[in-house]
């Protein structure tokens, strides 16, 4: 059984076949970010028509690339939410004109879903079995939150009360004159320097609340970098060597995004413990911010402390993807027959776990 995965949701235009045990056969993916560099972020028109000028060829090339031809799939998932408006109908309209011509059915997948079963998915192998419940830590450029993810559906345990913590690596990394996207960035030049060197804050509320919150360590970030001396001092530097106090404040920024991660893991996981006889055994660490190297590596160091199967998601499935797209539309085969392929409609701002695509 074939699934075809479409995503256009921001600014990579992917498809991928995946199978129904999520063996990726083929994944694509037309990155835009080149296009969008010179203006600092995604420009939403722009990524509109990228997707319009890419989707259609990439299907072709998928099902080239695979040797099959339309009638050889048997699914087509595609994200119909949340996402930049005009960049996802231009999915969604694909999508339903294939499934529509061909009478192969369409799945609407949330974003968010795509990259909350993403460490499961595997390159060319049969994905890990997803377990009956799972906690899944979604970091990335527009959403932050983790999930209480079990086969009858999600809980979403806590969410961002600002900024993501993606959004603030791309926006430090710009007031110190790194190219869009920053969180590479920052990962590249904080590596070798010394990450205690500045003090940055973990927030806590009042209410004791679970939620992140990366705003204010934007604004301290940000300030830190004025006062000394780093704003735009990257821009024009490429392949020069990194001054030691760039080192450290990249370092020191990327450890402080990591000590809320883990404090609000830490809270969670005590929560959990506090009223639940069989806490989920696994721990997904998916978004584009996962594949930041010394954050998998204090998170999995964590789930080992704990007795808790890291399920990383992998690098090239941490951002956004065609296959963790289709593997979402694998999980929701057996409701297939609940979704009209001519009503499904995109929706750019929905949570993950509701339907009403
Ligand atoms: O999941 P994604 O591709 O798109 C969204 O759904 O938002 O995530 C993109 C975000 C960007 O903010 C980018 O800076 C961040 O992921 N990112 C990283 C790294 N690679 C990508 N952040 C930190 N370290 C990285 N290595
Ligand atoms: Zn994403």
């Amino acid at each position: 059984m074939r699934m075809l995965g479409i995503e256009t949701s921001c600014d990579e235009t992917s498809v991928a076949i995946v199978l129904d045990d999520g063996t990726v056969v083929t994944s694509l993916i037309a990155s835009q970010i080149e296009r969008h560099r010179p203006f600092g972020g995604v420009v939403p028109e722009i990524a509109s028509r990228e997707h319009l000028a890419h989707l259609m060829p990439l299907v072709t090339r998928a099902l080239a690339d695979a040797g099959l031809t339309l009638h050889d799939l048997d699914g087509i998932a595609v994200t119909a939410g949340p996402g930049l408006i005009g960049a996802l109908l231009v999915g969604v309209a694909a999508a339903q004109g294939i499934s529509f011509g061909s009478g192969i059915p369409l799945i609407p997948v949330n974003h968010l879903e795509g990259h909350i079963y993403s460490g499961y998915l595997r390159l060319e192998s049969a994905a890990t079995p997803v377990p009956e419940r799972f906690l899944s830590l979604v970091v990335s450029g527009g959403h932050s939150s983790v999930y209480d993810v079990q086969r009858d559906g999600l809980v979403m345990i806590n969410r961002t009360r600002d900024d993501a913590g993606g959004e603030v690596f791309d926006k430090v990394a710009k007031f110190i004159g790194f190219p869009y996207p920053g969180g590479p960035q920052i990962e590249r030049a904080g590596s070798g320097g010394d990450g205690s060197r500045f003090d940055l804050p973990i927030p806590t509320f009042k209410d004791e609340s679970l939620d992140f919150s990366f705003s204010g360590l934007k604004s301290t970030a940000i300030r830190l970098a004025r006062q000394t001396g780093l704003a735009d001092v990257a821009a024009g530097r490429d392949g020069e060597e990194v001054p030691a106090v760039l080192a450290d404040f990249c370092a020191s920024f990327q450890k402080a995004v990591g000590d809320q991660l883990l404090d609000r893991l830490t809270r969670i996981w005590d929560r959990l413990l506090e009223k639940d006889d069989e806490p989920p055994a696994e721990l997904v660490f998916a978004g584009g911010v996962a594949s930041n190297g010394e954050l998998r590596e204090r998170i999995s160091a964590w789930c080992d402390r704990r007795g808790i199967t890291i399920r990383l998601a992998e690098r090239r499935y941490c951002t956004d993807n065609g296959a963790m797209i289709a593997f979402a539309g694998w999980q929701k085969w057996g409701s297939r027959d609940r979704f009209d392929s001519r009503r499904v409609r995109a929706v750019s701002r929905i949570a993950a776990g509701t339907e009403t695509f």
